[in-house]
């Protein structure tokens, strides 16, 4: 807590804390917007996992079918006052698991295009026992070109102390480079207890050897309303697991391209939420707008009853101060290990220079940062401390925020120190 307090009024140079206030604005200002991405939020899983935050229930198809006509209508909620259609950088579908819905998919990307020019790839997520050749048709037909499958360990063992059910995944993932997708992301989780260097370069040379165009390797999050029967291994073990994998991609001419992310070189990056700004749809999905960030409500129920009376599903609102913008902004371009001043400058109003000139040139001293041309890049040694500040904001706003979100539909406000 002492760590997110001081980073923030550091950034922020204020006390102000980020105020969350349940009041919502009906109309959401996006035109204008250069880079803008989309996300749907799927909340179905066949069975849900121990150590999983993330805003999902058991499938229903009764329930399924509720909840695709209220993301339709918050669709044309979103988009009425546009004159014409608005590009867009990508659609990724998260969840839950997206592939439940898969023949609402066509659906709900139609209703997207009619408002939205999609430039770049349209990206699902996968659970292993989606990958069959019949639902790798269906997306391929439905537009969809990149992937990311949470495959989390090739390790027997691995999964099973996450409490999941293990399967020659190889061929899995050899059936989806067969498919002829663009990306190709494989989600791996580390510092799972038994798990050693070993196992874990293991995973990722397998990852890669089967077809993977990418891999995000998360160091295992134990949230407080999880319920792990195997607690992730301490963040020394962490911290050495993490060096580790850096240096052994770093042997494999793989590129680092966020703290968490390794890539192919030349091929495209699976990043649902690193993008400057975001319009997220359905139950929990958050939108990252000029000024604001917004999150909507986590209850399905709630959810549909606001969309029905015709307004947003917001359950929480900030409102950016100047400052905390351009700290978001610092936050997420740290994440991804690069620091554009052009495009600080467009979201933040503000030169990158006159407003942390000082706080550039120490990182640069330290070989926090280094200048690559217009940009800065984060170096291993940042992306080390970055890992450790990242989970630590985990902990303290998203495991606090996601916790009161999943008790109650509409909270009156919420205030992260
Ligand atoms: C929305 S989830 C999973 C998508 C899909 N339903 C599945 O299970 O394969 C996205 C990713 O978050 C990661 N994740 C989920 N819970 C985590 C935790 N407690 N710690 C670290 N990573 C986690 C996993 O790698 C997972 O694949
Ligand atoms: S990890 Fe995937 S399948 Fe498991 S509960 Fe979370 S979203 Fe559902």
């Amino acid at each position: 807590m002492l760590l997110t307090s001081l980073l923030r009024i550091a950034l922020t140079r204020s006390l102000k804390p980020f105020v969350f206030e349940g009041k919502y604005q009906n109309k959401l200002e996006f035109e204008d917007l250069e880079d803008l991405g989309l996300y749907v939020h799927i909340p179905f899983c066949r069975s849900l996992c121990s150590f999983c935050p993330y805003c999902k229930e058991i499938h229903d198809a009764r329930r399924a079918e509720a909840y695709k006509a209220a993301l339709l209508k918050e669709i044309e909620l979103v988009t009425k006052d546009l004159k014409v259609p608005k590009r867009v950088t990508s659609l990724y579908f998260g969840g839950g698991t997206p592939a439940l819905m898969i023949d609402d998919l066509k659906e709900i990307i139609g209703s997207l295009e009619g408002h939205f020019t999609i430039e770049g790839g349209i990206g699902v997520e996968l659970h292993p026992t989606d990958i069959t050749e019949e639902n790798l048709r269906k997306l391929t037909e439905a537009g969809v070109t990149m992937v990311s499958l949470g495959i989390q360990s090739f390790n027997r063992s691995c999964l099973e102390k996450l409490g999941r059910r293990w399967e020659p995944f190889e061929e899995k993932v050899r059936l989806v480079r067969d498919h002829g997708f663009e990306v190709i992301d494989v989600d791996l989780i580390f510092a799972i207890p038994g798990q050693t260097d070993v196992t874990l370069s293991e995973d990722i040379r397998t990852a890669f050897a089967n077809g993977a165009t990418q891999v995000s390797t998360y160091p295992f999050i134990d949230f407080t309303f999880a319920d792990n029967a195997y607690k992730p291994m301490p963040e020394k073990v962490k911290k050495r697991m993490l060096k580790n994998l850096a240096a052994d991609c770093r042997e494999r001419k793989l590129d680092r391209t966020s703290v968490w992310t390794f890539a192919k070189g030349g091929t495209e990056k699976y990043s649902s939420v690193t993008r400057d700004t975001f319009l997220g749809f359905g139950v929990s999905a958050t939108s990252l707008l000029k000024d604001i960030f917004k999150i909507n409500t986590f209850s399905i129920d709630g959810y549909i009853s606001r969309v029905n009376e015709g307004s947003l599903p917001t359950s929480l609102t900030l409102n950016f101060t100047k400052r905390q913008r351009a700290a978001y902004f610092l936050f997420w371009s740290a994440y991804a290990l690069k620091i554009d001043p052009e495009k600080f400058r467009r979201i933040v109003g503000a030169p990158l220079d006159s407003m942390y000139q000082m706080e550039m040139a120490i990182a640069e001293s330290l070989s926090f940062l280094t200048r690559k041309g217009n940009t800065y890049e984060l170096t291993d040694k940042a992306a080390a401390i970055y890992h450790h500040i990242e989970q630590v904001y985990t902990t303290a706003y998203i495991d606090r925020m996601w916790n009161i979100s999943r008790k109650q539909a509409f909270p009156d406000r919420i205030v992260l120190k």
